[in-house]
């Protein structure tokens, strides 16, 4: 397999399915010797630094504890604390952080911009979220269903609910296709994939024998599925007034006991968190107060039942932005 040192992580159709796989096996390696206490500081001495224009819980940990289990320095910096976007362009900020820096994470909004950070660092330049695409949790999120069902995941079939054309269904899409793993998108017709998306990645599934399915139809996209997936009904940077019309239209793809009962006996239910299942967030405590309604895209029955794999998910984000970091930085093996 090609190096992957030097490379930037911006979205996984950049990558092979063999890639895509290394960089799973890396993850696990990473998880290995973290649970067993064995110290991985094979990255010393190199320093990263992380920008984020839209908040974080996960991520920006799992970049910070990550890098430093790897022995690097790592700078936070948020949109109120440098010059970038609002004093100094993306391009001037990339080609003075990598005088600076090794590696470069950017979260925030419009895919070109991260896309160009990349084109004008000298250093690899990760993804950690854009309105298109959060291409580290997909490792993640395979890592989490490897430790389910065996290492090879083909002819799995995972059913995404709700809002199905968001950055996570997106990247699921790709994810699913280049593994050879059967991806559903299930919701009504203004929230569906992209049309060039769902042809690009139907090709890459065939190529590795399983489909691509778009429906608003709830029994047809769940039966016999292993996996049921969800997110939140509006993503960071979307305006409140949106959310009027997504309850509407999205509580029919409500991931509950019933979408649960049509799911293979040893299905799964996965969410990349912050999750709305009670009303114990602002959000959540205000959607109540408004539309009467105290459970958005999943239950709190499914979000707590055993079939719920949401924390080691979360978990396993550091443990996948760990071998993200490292294959893009060093091709020694370990
Ligand atoms: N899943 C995820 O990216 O979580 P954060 O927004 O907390 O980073
Ligand atoms: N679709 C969500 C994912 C959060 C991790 C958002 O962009 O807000």
């Amino acid at each position: 397999m090609a190096s992957l040192k030097g490379r930037d992580f911006l979205k996984l159709l950049d990558f092979s399915s063999d890639d895509i796989r290394h960089m799973i096996d890396v993850a696990e390696k990473f998880k290995a010797k973290k649970h067993a206490g064995e110290p991985h500081r094979y990255l010393e001495g190199k320093n990263t630094v992380l920008l984020f224009e839209k908040t974080s819980t996960r991520t920006r940990c799992s970049f910070e504890v990550a890098g430093h289990d790897l022995g690097m320095g790592v700078t936070f910096l948020d949109p109120a604390s440098s010059q970038v976007s609002k004093k100094e362009s993306i391009a001037d900020s990339a080609r003075v952080l990598s005088r600076f820096y090794d590696g470069i994470e950017y979260r925030g909004f419009g895919q070109s911009i991260v896309e160009e950070l990349a084109e004008y660092a000298d250093c690899p330049v990760w993804n950690g979220l854009t309105d298109e695409w959060h291409p580290t949790q997909m490792i993640a999120d395979m890592l989490t269903l490897r430790e389910t069902f065996g290492t090879d995941l083909s002819g799995r079939t995972l059913v995404f609910m709700g809002d199905a054309r968001n950055n996570v269904a997106n990247s699921l899409m790709v994810v699913c296709a280049k593994l050879g793993v059967n991806f559903v998108a299930c919701g009504p017709v203004e929230n569906q994939p992209e049309q060039w998306l769902v042809e690009e990645c139907s090709a890459i599934a065939a190529e590795n024998g399983s489909t691509v399915l778009v429906t608003s139809d709830v029994e047809e996209g769940c039966a016999g599925a292993d996996v049921i997936y969800t997110d939140v009904w509006v993503s960071m940077g979307e305006p409140d007034e949106v959310w009027e019309q997504r309850i509407k239209s999205l509580s029919p793809y409500q991931v509950n006991a019933k979408v649960m009962s049509l799911t293979a006996p040893d299905s799964v239910f996965l969410h990349c968190l912050p999750a709305y299942h009670d009303t114990k967030t602002t959000v959540g405590a205000m959607v109540a107060d408004k539309f009467g309604i105290t459970e958005l895209e999943v239950t709190d029955e499914v979000f707590e039942s055993e079939k719920s794999r949401v924390f080691d998910e979360a978990e396993n984000r550091m443990h996948a932005i760990k071998a993200i970091m490292y294959v893009t930085l060093s091709d020694e093996e370990f």
